[in-house]
């Protein structure tokens, strides 16, 4: 009797797509992202680094466990008092408004779509197997 209704009742859930409801623990797991490095104005390779993000956890913190684990990723940022960090240099090279250069935050969904989110490094919340690229770019 309590098995069927156990049954009748993740049927239940299943159908009603409250399966994810029961299975919290799992969902609330860290999840894999990447982190591209790409200097679109100089000829240099991309760098990629893998890490996993707390579940809902922030890009920078995101980033700055990247930084701990690898002597070739560092990054420093600054504070702007109404938008929070953004993002100054990468490895060394920094945004200049001389010379109209700075690093851009772009996404690349699991799906391939590439998104610029609208919010910076100290906002943004990855969603799982988001390449987050930090492109240097002129504006
Ligand atoms: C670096 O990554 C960018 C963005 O994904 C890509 O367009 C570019 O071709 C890559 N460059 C190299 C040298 O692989
Ligand atoms: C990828 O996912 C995003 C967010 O869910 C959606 O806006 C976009 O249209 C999707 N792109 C494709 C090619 O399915």
């Amino acid at each position: 009797m309590a098995f069927k209704v156990a049954v009748l009742l993740s049927v239940f859930m299943v159908t009603y797509h409250l399966a994810p409801l029961v299975f919290t623990s799992e969902i609330q797991k860290p999840y894999p992202i990447s982190l591209l490095i790409y200097n679109s104005l100089a000829i240099q390779r991309n760098l990629t680094f893998n890490t996993e993000i707390a579940y809902r956890g922030i890009l920078l913190g995101a980033m700055r466990k990247i930084q701990s684990a690898n002597n070739d990723f560092k990054f420093t940022i600054e504070e702007d008092p109404n938008y929070g960090p953004f993002l100054v240099s990468v490895n060394g090279v920094a945004g200049n408004n001389a010379e109209h250069t700075y690093w851009e935050l772009l996404v690349k969904l699991q799906n391939g779509t590439i998104i610029r989110p609208d919010v910076g490094v100290g906002c943004y919340i990855p969603n799982p197997h988001d390449t987050v690229i930090l492109k240097f770019s002129k504006w």
